[in-house]
C-alpha cells in the first residue's frame, strides 16, 4: 500500500507520497510565508492563488521523490476540513482529478485529527488512548481520542485561537510573521512575571478556551486601553521581551492546566500534542513538567510535523484499513472546530 497525501488547508502547499508502514517515500512543502509577511497575516485571497500555482509542482515533486508511479498508488488522500475555503478547494480539486485520472480511490482527511497523528508518527508504540491537544493558527482544542478515528471533541476556543493570538502579538510589537518562533525567542530572555495579563476561564470546568482578552490586554499595555495607534509607540527590546514573556507564559498557563486536567477527568495514560504553537519551547517544558509531576506520559509532534505538512497525512491508511473511502463529491468544510 502507498498512498499520495495533499494538505492545502492555509498557508502551506505540501504532498508526500508515504509507505503502508508510514515510511515517507517522497514529500514536498511550499511555504507561503513570505506571501503574507508584508500582510501579518494570511490573506485568504493571496493563498488561493498561490496554492493554484505550486499543487502539481508540489506533487510532481513528492511522487519523483519517491519513484512510485501514480498509477500504482493504492489512494490519494486529502485534508478536506478545515481550512480556508480557496486554500482547501485547491487541493481537494487536485486530488479529485487525479483520483480519476489515474483511477485511484480517494481519502478524505480531518486536518485537526492529522495534527494529533503526527505524535503517532513519533512514538514507538500505540499512543491511544489519550487526550489531544491540538495548538496551531487557526485551532486550539482539546479531544478524548480512543483512536486516531475515534475523537470526541471536549472543547476549543471560542473566539482566537493560540497561534493567532502570537501572531497578532507579534505584529503589535512589529516582530514578522509567523509571530509564534519571533515571540517565543524575545520570551525566553524576559521576565513571565513582569505583567499580569490574564488567563482567562482557566478555572471554569469546561475545556473551551478564550484568548481574545488577552491579546486586548497586551494591546493596552503597549498602546493604552481604547487606543490602536502602534506607530507612536517606543519600546526598549527588553520591554518587548518582558511582553512576550508574559504573554508567552499566560498561554501556556491556560494550554497546561486544562490539558492535565482533561488527562485527570478522562484517565488517559497519556497527552499528546500537536499543530505549529506545539514547536513553542516553553509550552512543550512546562507541559513535560505537568506531565512529571502528574505521571502521565506525554508524546508531542516532533519539530519538523508540527506547522502543516502532508506527512501526517499518513493518519489516512487508517481509514484505509477501515475501508473509509471519500466519494468523488468529496466537498470542503471550511469552518470546523473538531
Ligand atoms: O499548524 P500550523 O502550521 O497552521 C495551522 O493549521 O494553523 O500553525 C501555525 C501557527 C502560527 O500561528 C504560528 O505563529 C504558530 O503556529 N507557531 C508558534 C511557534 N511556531 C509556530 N507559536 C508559538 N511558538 C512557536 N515557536
Ligand atoms: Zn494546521
Amino acid at each position: 500500500m502507498t498512498i499520495l497525501t495533499i494538505e492545502s488547508t492555509c498557508d502551506e502547499t505540501a504532498a508526500a507520497v508515504i509507505a503502508d508502514d508510514g515510511t515517507v517515500l517522497g514529500q514536498c512543502i511550499a511555504t507561503q510565508e513570505a506571501l503574507h509577511a508584508e500582510f501579518q497575516g494570511v490573506v485568504p485571497e493571496v493563498a488561493a492563488r498561490a496554492h493554484v500555482e505550486r499543487i502539481m509542482p508540489v506533487i510532481d515533486t513528492a511522487l519523483r521523490q519517491s519513484g512510485v508511479r501514480p498509477d500504482t498508488l493504492t489512494a490519494i488522500a486529502v485534508a478536506d476540513r478545515p481550512g480556508l475555503a480557496g486554500s482547501l478547494l485547491v487541493g481537494v480539486v487536485a486530488a479529485k482529478t487525479l483520483a480519476v485520472a489515474w483511477d485511484i480511490p480517494l481519502v478524505s482527511i480531518n486536518h485537526l485529527h492529522a495534527h494529533l497523528y503526527a505524535c503517532q508518527l513519533a512514538a514507538d508504540s500505540t499512543v491511544y488512548p489519550c487526550i489531544g491537544l491540538v495548538v496551531s493558527g487557526g485551532h486550539t482544542s482539546l479531544y478524548h481520542c480512543q483512536s486516531a478515528l475515534d475523537l470526541d471533541y471536549l472543547g476549543g476556543t471560542i473566539d482566537d485561537a493560540a497561534g493567532e493570538a502570537f501572531d497578532k502579538v507579534a505584529a503589535m510589537l512589529n516582530l514578522g510573521f509567523p509571530g509564534g518562533p519571533a515571540v517565543s525567542k524575545l520570551a525566553a530572555v524576559g521576565d513571565r512575571r513582569a505583567h499580569a495579563f490574564p488567563r482567562s476561564m482557566i478555572h471554569d470546568e469546561h475545556y473551551n478556551f478564550s484568548f481574545s482578552g488577552l491579546k486586548t490586554a497586551v494591546r493596552y499595555c503597549i498602546v493604552g486601553p481604547g487606543k490602536s495607534d502602534f506607530s507612536a509607540v517606543r519600546l526598549t527590546e527588553q520591554e518587548k521581551a518582558d511582553l512576550c514573556a508574559s504573554f508567552e507564559a499566560a498561554v501556556v498557563d491556560v494550554l497546561v492546566s486544562k490539558s492535565r486536567r482533561a488527562v485527570a477527568a478522562y484517565k488517559t495514560p497519556r497527552l499528546i500534542v500537536g499543530g505549529g504553537v506545539a514547536a513553542n519551547p516553553y509550552l512543550r517544558e512546562q507541559l513535560q513538567t505537568a506531565a512529571d509531576a502528574d505521571g502521565f506520559q506525554l508524546v508531542i509532534a516532533p519539530m519538523d510535523l508540527c506547522s502543516d505538512n502532508a506527512v501526517m497525512g499518513a493518519i489516512a491508511l487508517e481509514k484505509i484499513k477501515r475501508g473509509e473511502f471519500a466519494s468523488l463529491d468529496l466537498d470542503i468544510t471550511a469552518g470546523l472546530q473538531r
